[in-house]
């Protein structure tokens, strides 16, 4: 017999550990069980606007049987066989070649089963280009504050927040953090300097200072996802594409979160023309329904796997990478972002969102930044008193109750609860909806977010 939702609750207290576990967020678990385009249902019929396609990954939205009939015709020929060296897939094959024709910026890709290993696989690759080229001293990683890659033990040090790391450390050695290009709250510009070219200066003052011979790369999100949805000024990933090249620092575009659409373009780094050495992927490849990620890699990069001795070879390695299922999945999703247009849809429906937003919020005497307008991915930061930027204190709770007042109105999203006194970032709301969302659902998720904001500030 099926169990109740009272009895599935139990259990999932009892034996089952979420990501970022802890039992003061698990009091009253929400059990989803169908989602459709843009909405989802829970366990009692209720239904919600998804405010972040899952875990920002759902792009072309739920309930997709193409997906399922792609993922059960391959199932039927050949759900898994190995892909290591020797041994190869069509659907990889397929994938692999389609995906580097969209780019039009990379020569070669690897596959994992989601970001962070992807950006294992891009740290490790970036060490090893260095080897192969002859200067072994080249391994550390450049990274920023407010940058999330994931939380295997490199990627969580790859990270730039603090709270990933805390009981979790000592961090892998080789990492190091700069500020990010936040235009709301980066501090030290010089007079007359864009927050871009103040925070590329601190990227090539931070190569300086460790010493360009053992930097091996840097690494950042076009648009920052979990840190806050921070966008960067358009000088700032040009600048930073140039310092890369002068200090021969390879550039890991992580686009995770901004691949495949989500931007309005298939890439986002295509926005400021910039090319990275590695792209890191996952989410949007598949649109969620199977686990998949990689990194996309230039052809330098690739010959110098295809030029090294065989016993210097790549030794990098995963069961599942190139899955057939899992890259049957993603053709079949890309055939649906390409047929749908997906693109265009999430750049007007973007607009529309930011638009919305900035009508909304513009005056309000508690939004101090609104961020959006690449596409689907924008954000609301709050805080106690515009002029000076004062956050709220962490004790009023501003995320978390706009987050439950929103889910009362039939939205469900993320929020980042406030991280300390300025510069740390203010109380944020996120929005990454499918980008088969419609206008009406977009002119929705701003007033309801408009009545939360009501509801928890009075204003
Ligand atoms: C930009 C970015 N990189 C990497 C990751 C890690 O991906 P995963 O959770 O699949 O390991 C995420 C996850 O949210 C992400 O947003």
């Amino acid at each position: 017999m099926a169990l109740t939702a009272a009895e599935l609750i139990k259990a999932d207290q009892e034996h089952l550990i979420h990501p970022l576990h802890h039992p003061v967020d698990n009091a009253e678990p929400m059990i989803y069980v169908r989602g459709r385009g843009a909405t989802i249902e829970d366990i009692g019929g209720r239904q919600y606007i998804d405010g972040l396609s899952g875990l920002w990954n759902v792009n072309v939205g739920h309930g997709r049987a193409e997906l399922a009939d792609a993922a059960a015709a391959q199932m039927k020929d050949l759900a898994y066989f190995s892909g290591y060296v020797g041994s190869s897939s069509i659907p990889a094959i397929t994938l692999a070649s389609r995906l580097v024709e969209l780019a039009g910026d990379v020569h070669a890709v690897f596959f994992a089963s989601g970001g962070a290993e992807a950006n294992e696989s891009a740290f490790k690759t970036a060490r090893f280009y260095w080897k192969a080229l002859g200067k072994p001293g080249k391994v550390k990683i450049i990274a920023r504050q407010q940058g999330y890659h994931g939380v295997t033990l490199q990627a969580m040090s790859a990270t730039g927040m603090a709270a990933y790391w805390k009981m979790f450390e000592p961090r892998v050695p080789g990492f190091v953090h700069i500020q990010t290009c936040y235009p709301y709250r980066f501090q030290g510009a010089r007079p007359g300097e864009t927050v871009g070219q103040a925070a590329a200066r601190e990227l090539e003052e931070a190569i300086l200072r460790e010493g360009p011979d053992t930097v091996a790369a840097f690494i950042a999100e076009p648009i920052h996802g979990g840190g806050g949805v921070i966008y960067p000024t358009d000088d700032y990933f040009p600048l930073v594409r140039q310092i890369c090249t002068k200090h021969e620092v390879l550039f890991i575009a992580d686009e995770v979160i901004t691949g495949f659409c989500r931007t309005g373009r298939w890439f986002a780094t295509g926005h400021w023309n910039v090319r990275p050495d590695i792209r890191a992927f996952a989410k949007g490849v598949t649109s969620g329904y199977l686990p998949l990620g990689g990194i996309m890699v230039t052809r330098a990069i690739k010959d110098a796997m295809d030029s090294v001795k065989p016993e210097d070879r790549w030794m990098h390695a995963y069961t599942y990478s190139g899955h057939p299922t899992c890259c049957a999945v993603a053709l079949a999703n890309i055939d649906i972002m390409e047929r749908e247009r997906l693109g265009e849809n999430a750049a007007k429906m973007g607009a529309r969102l930011h638009d919305g937003l900035r009508a909304a919020f513009g005056d309000h005497p508690h939004v101090g930044d609104i961020r959006g307008g690449k596409g689907l991915l924008a954000a609301l930061e709050l805080v106690e008193d515009r002029a000076t930027k004062k956050n709220f204190p962490a004790d009023r709770k501003v995320a978390p109750r706009l987050q439950a007042e929103m889910m009362k109105r039939g939205m469900v999203t993320r929020t980042r609860a406030v991280g300390g006194p300025h510069p740390a970032p203010g109380d944020t709301v996120y929005y990454a909806p499918p980008l088969v969302v419609t206008a009406a659902e977009v002119d929705r998720i701003v007033e309801i977010t408009r009545e939360a904001v009501r509801a928890v500030l009075g204003a």
